[in-house]
């Protein structure tokens, strides 16, 4: 193998690795569909529990299904009573995302069968089990770092509106239950995105579902990725008022910084998430009386989608850029907006990982060798450093603890 007869597809753009009967997405027309069915319908008229089942099952659920999947659910929310103790001996300075991720993580200690971990049946009740858990995790995490007591789920409430009221200790208003449920929905599968991806290779080496998971959350937290949103967010909050948005945009513009929000490895239309999410955020909105954030991005989307740099590498408006306001108008503090997108893909990557169990092949490709060769082994006196290296060299704040200056970066990473 050599680069005269390989072509390197970086970021695996374009490359299809396996089939899948779960979402389909056209690039081109900017369309969604989940098991055939189009995101519009599911956004408009399914609950999150009825497209887990989708996912799931690849069928929509007779009414005597869903229920039964529904109570399977709110009777996995509650956690194990040890993991209230991991929770409360989390560092002050753990992120929303690190402390799910690590939560998320321990719940396999509970589950002992996992160890052998059996395709399809076992797999399928930890992913409910998960899907349950991960609201419970999140919405307690704020409220323990907030010196205020976790609160209990409440079984007549469904995924969403159970949700924000363990979150805020309110039975949410039908709009806010209702546009979370249907934010929920637009993000619980997307293809192969790099969460799901990641999810896939850990499945393929028949690893468990729990390790499956915190693989895709650590793939997720990334502001490419799953932390557009937070990024988005903290952008409209740094441009203040739609007034500024233009000297913002201008000023970015000059600095060739990355917008967030925008642009998409597949879409190369508007993502058909990112239409309803904008209208569900001007509702959201004007019904919460502060139209403020709103104005704020579609002011800024007019600039990017208007200039030429944006409409030239076809960049559009993706599903994290109307999530932010709308999430910040449901009152979701803004550390949040990544653990809300994994309370919702959870059920995709779910689907992905009983799918790669069910027809699997190990997921190992290929990397072109391009350093040297025939390298004649050298003795430890016949060495000379990369650098003088300084005795006292200190660590640079930030490093690992006794990190050497001499040994921080290889010379082949030095900037040219
Ligand atoms: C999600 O894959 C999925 O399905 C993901 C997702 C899902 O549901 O799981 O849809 C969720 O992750 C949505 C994407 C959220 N990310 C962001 O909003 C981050 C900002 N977007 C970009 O970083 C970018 O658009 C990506 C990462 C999303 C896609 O990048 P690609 O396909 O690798 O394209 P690229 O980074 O190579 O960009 C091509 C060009 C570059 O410029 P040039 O080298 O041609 O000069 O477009 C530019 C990039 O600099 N570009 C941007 C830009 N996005 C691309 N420039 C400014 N702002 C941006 N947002």
């Amino acid at each position: 193998m050599d680069s005269a007869t390989v072509e390197i597809k970086r970021g695996l753009e374009g490359v299809v690795f396996t089939e899948t009967h779960l979402s389909a997405i056209d690039g081109e027309a900017g369309q969604l569909t989940y098991c055939g069915y189009d995101i519009e319908d599911l956004a408009a008229q399914a609950t999150y529990e009825e497209t887990a089942f989708l996912l799931w099952y690849q069928r929509l659920p007779a009414t005597s299904e869903l229920e039964m999947l529904s109570n399977w659910l709110r009777s996995n929310r509650r956690l194990p009573k040890v993991v209230w103790g991991i929770m409360h001996s989390l560092p002050e300075s753990a992120t929303p995302m690190e402390a799910l991720r690590t939560i998320a993580s321990t719940l396999s200690m509970f589950d002992r069968a996992c160890i052998h971990e059996e395709v399809g049946g076992s797999s399928l009740c930890r992913s409910v089990s998960l899907t349950a858990k991960l609201p419970t995790i999140v919405a307690s995490f704020d409220r323990l770092r907030g010196d205020r007591p976790p609160i209990e789920p409440r079984d007549d409430l469904g995924h969403a509106a159970n949700f924000l009221y363990m979150l805020t200790g309110e039975e949410p208003d039908p709009a806010s239950a209702k546009a979370l449920e249907t934010y929920f929905v637009l993000l619980a599968d997307h293809g192969m995105n790099a969460s799901t991806f990641s999810a896939r290779v850990t499945a393929s080496t028949l690893g468990d579902v729990y390790s499956a998971v915190v693989t895709a959350l650590g793939t997720l937290k990334g502001p490419l990725h799953g932390g557009a949103s937070q990024a988005a967010m903290e952008q409209m909050i740094e441009i203040g008022s739609p007034r500024d948005v233009d000297e913002w945009f201008e000023k970015r513009m000059a600095r060739k910084e990355r917008i967030f929000g925008f642009g998409h490895r597949v879409y190369k239309v508007e993502d058909p998430r990112a239409k309803i999410l904008r209208e569900m955020a001007e509702t959201v909105a004007r019904r919460s009386g502060n139209t403020q954030w709103y104005e704020i991005a579609a002011r800024l989307e007019e600039r990017v989608l208007a200039h030429p740099y944006f409409d030239e590498r076809r960049i559009k408006t993706n599903v994290d850029y109307y999530t932010a306001p709308l999430l910040y108008a449901l009152g979701i503090p803004i550390d949040l907006f990544i653990p809300m997108f994994a309370i919702a893909r959870i059920a995709g990557w779910t689907a992905h990982v009983l799918e790669q169990q069910h027809d699997n092949r190990l997921i190992r490709p290929r990397a072109l060798y391009a350093g040297p060769r025939g390298v004649e082994w050298h003795e430890m006196l016949d060495r000379s450093p990369m650098v003088e290296a300084q005795p006292d060299a200190q660590c640079v704040a930030g490093r690992p603890a006794n990190c050497p200056a001499a040994l921080q970066v290889p010379p082949r990473f030095w900037p040219a």
